[in-house]
């Protein structure tokens, strides 16, 4: 609308006015910031006569609770019982939150191994992990199977001897083409799958005679239980059984293909 009435003005206008007027124009297509450009601010730990005690920069309101301070609750039951503790550590506890110690990686489990923590451990693996390393930690899940690069098997003599606490850091911080996954599996829960595949190398290489062993204990416990479990369903469903075994049949077939 300005501008039409410029272009008006500047047709009935003489040479000299012309240049004025064009300039002026020019001039009204800019400059309409400078009250929101200019605007009073103190700078980062600028000076500011505003505040008796000068200082721009402000401290925390009164009151204010520090972050390791708010703790939010363990991500399931298991852990209360493990702890005793309704929520989990303080961000000052270094080695619950990276798996190290001023030592290097925490060679064993944060926790103490109880079923319960294996449970739980084997829980999240098969939500989080199983997709790309497999039922038994083999590496070929079926996110592998579909052209995923090859996750290394645990079942190798470097990973059986590496210690706890770089199992809990490849999964916060990631390692090679393996992403992180911090933002999706909560530290305790790393503790629980780094338990979990713990067992799961364990069962791959068992030394049952190995009484010493915590977690061979543990397996072989689950494997009696499951023994158990089957021979007594056994003389009941004897039709299932039968079904069961065309089931895996089948399982077998699709397998090969
Ligand atoms: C999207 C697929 C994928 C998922 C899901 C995944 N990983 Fe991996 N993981 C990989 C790949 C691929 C490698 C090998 C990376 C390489 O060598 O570059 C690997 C390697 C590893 C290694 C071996 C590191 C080493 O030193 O060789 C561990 C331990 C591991 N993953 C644990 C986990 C755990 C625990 C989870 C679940 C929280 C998980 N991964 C989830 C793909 C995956």
């Amino acid at each position: 609308m300005i501008q039409a009435m410029f272009r008006i003005a500047q047709r009935n206008a003489r040479p000299g006015a012309r240049i004025v007027l064009t300039l002026v124009a020019v001039a009204s297509l800019f400059g309409c910031h400078q009250d929101m450009w200019n605007q009073p601010r103190v700078a980062a730990l600028q000076r500011a006569e505003f505040y008796p005690d000068t200082m721009g920069s402000r401290g925390p309101v009164p009151g204010t609770v520090r972050y390791e301070g708010i703790r939010r609750r363990w991500t399931a039951p298991v852990f209360d019982g493990l702890t005793g503790e309704r929520n989990v550590p303080l961000l000052t506890d270094t080695t619950f939150w990276t798996g190290k110690t001023p030592e290097g990686f925490l060679p064993d489990n944060y926790f103490t191994l109880t079923r319960a923590l294996l449970e739980r451990g084997r829980d999240r693996f098969e939500v989080s992990c199983m997709p790309c390393h497999g039922l038994v930690g083999d590496g070929r899940g079926v996110v592998a199977q579909r052209g995923f690069p090859n996750p290394a098997s645990y079942h190798t003599d470097r990973l059986r001897e590496v210690e706890d606490g770089y199992i809990f850091d490849v999964v916060t911080n990631g390692f090679g083409r393996m992403y992180s996954y911090a933002s999706r599996v909560a530290p305790e829960d790393r503790w629980a799958i780094a338990a979990y595949i713990r067992a799961l190398q364990t069962s791959q290489n068992l030394d049952v005679t190995d009484r010493n062993s915590t977690l061979a204990q543990l397996v072989v416990g689950g494997l009696k239980e499951q023994e158990q479990a089957k021979a007594q369903a056994a003389p009941a469903t004897h039709g299932e059984a039968a079904h069961e075994e065309t089931a895996h049949g089948e399982a077998e077939v699709n397998h090969a293909q």
